[in-house]
């Protein structure tokens, strides 16, 4: 029989390629999503890539007559809850509307799970929990601080649900902590089209090559890495789709005897300069990367990336994808679609 996966955030960056992944691996899903960042589009392009009709549902994970309804017309045997607001500055900017998305929108989807005897959660979490790092690479041990509102509705979010599974044993969650999710479908159907003028490096880098932005401003030189830019644990949104899809089976696999919650970092364990980034995106497309360096982004650190040892020892999972396949799957869908997915 089937297992029926309730996937929120479902037309998002990684919610889309992970959808994609479920259906392949042979689960029901339905998709949730308010389209506060994404765009319907998106559905048909999955169904592209799969062969399947999908059931999107266009609703907010904070609508409990909604949500509740989705449980009581459907059998949902887990949650992968990727719906939130993710911007770091624009967190600092607009707190409350982080903390009623991120902290609200979690409440509803687990007290509606509760109330339908489903215990069994798949939680989006980030890297951004560790804040600045004492020592790298990072493992899952290492201190907790957020250093911004989204941090902080991370963190929180983490609680939450620790003090729900010491409440409720019946409870199993997956605490996925990812780094730098970077790259897009093989198919170049599916990617990352932030609104306006990306934050993030990657689609920033894409768009410069792709001539939608002129030149890419490199934060800081002068940092203590190996050509002194920024070094970043980049992860190919496949391998991040990939792990997801581990953790759910691991976490269904009630009957084996270690399927009990777990923490882990979803990261490459490579560390990557942002002169690296640019020289592989280059010859990835075939394109001049121009850029300047500039002056240090207030809230940046040297360097961060991950120890993925425990996702290896208890998912046997491992990025499989490194910066090449990146830059490739990232142009391929960059300049198939050089203005995103436009809604039909
Ligand atoms: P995204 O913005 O592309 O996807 C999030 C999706 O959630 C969007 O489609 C948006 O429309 C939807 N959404 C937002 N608020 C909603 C609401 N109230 N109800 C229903 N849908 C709602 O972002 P993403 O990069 O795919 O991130 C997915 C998850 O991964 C988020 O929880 C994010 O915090 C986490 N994460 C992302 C990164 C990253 O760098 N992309 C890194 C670490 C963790
Ligand atoms: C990467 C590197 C920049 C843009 C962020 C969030 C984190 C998580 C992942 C949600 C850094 C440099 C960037 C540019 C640049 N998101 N850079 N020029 O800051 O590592 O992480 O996304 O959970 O919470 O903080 O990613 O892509 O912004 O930066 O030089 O135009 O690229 O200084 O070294 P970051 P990023």
């Amino acid at each position: 029989m089937k297992k029926t996966i309730l996937l929120t955030g479902a037309t998002g960056y990684i919610g889309s390629h992970t959808w994609c992944t479920l259906i392949e691996a042979g689960y029901n899903v339905i998709g949730l999503d308010n389209l506060c960042n994404s765009a319907v589009g998106v559905v048909d392009r999955i169904s592209q890539i799969t062969g399947s009709s999908l059931n999107f549902i266009e609703g907010d994970v904070r609508d409990k007559i909604l949500v509740d309804a989705i449980f009581s017309r459907n059998k949902i045997d887990a949650v992968i809850h990727f719906a939130a607001l993710k911007a770091v500055g624009d967190s600092v900017a607009t707190p409350l509307a982080y903390y009623d998305t991120n902290l609200n929108g979690l409440l509803n989807i687990c007290s509606t799970m509760a109330s339908h005897a489903v215990k069994t959660l798949v939680f989006s979490s980030s890297a951004t929990v560790y804040g600045e790092p004492e020592s790298i690479p990072i493992k899952e041990n290492a201190p907790l601080k957020a250093t911004n509102p989204y941090g902080q509705t991370k963190l929180m979010s983490e609680q939450m649900l620790r003090d729900l599974e010491h409440a409720d044993n019946e409870w199993r969650v997956a605490y996925l902590r990812y780094f730098n999710p970077v790259g897009a479908h093989e198919s170049g159907l599916i990617g990352e089209s932030p609104l306006g003028i990306p934050n993030n490096l990657m689609p920033y880098v894409a768009q410069v090559a792709v001539g939608k932005l002129e030149k890419l401003r490199v934060y800081g030189g002068d940092y203590p890495t190996r050509d002194g830019t920024g070094v970043r644990d980049y992860i190919h949104v496949m391998d991040l789709a990939e792990g997801h899809v581990s953790a759910l089976s691991h976490l269904l696999n009630r009957n084996a005897s270690n399927s009990s919650s777990f923490t882990i970092n979803l990261g490459s364990g490579q560390g990557i300069s942002v002169l690296e980034v640019i020289h592989a995106y280059e010859k990835a497309s075939g394109r001049p990367i121009p850029y300047e360096i500039v002056a240090r982004r207030p809230g940046d650190v040297p360097a961060y990336f991950a120890d993925p040892s425990l996702a290896a020892t208890i998912l046997a999972w491992h990025a499989t994808r490194g910066i090449d396949a990146i830059c490739a799957d990232s142009w391929r869908w960059q300049s198939m679609n050089p203005d995103g997915i436009i809604d039909t």
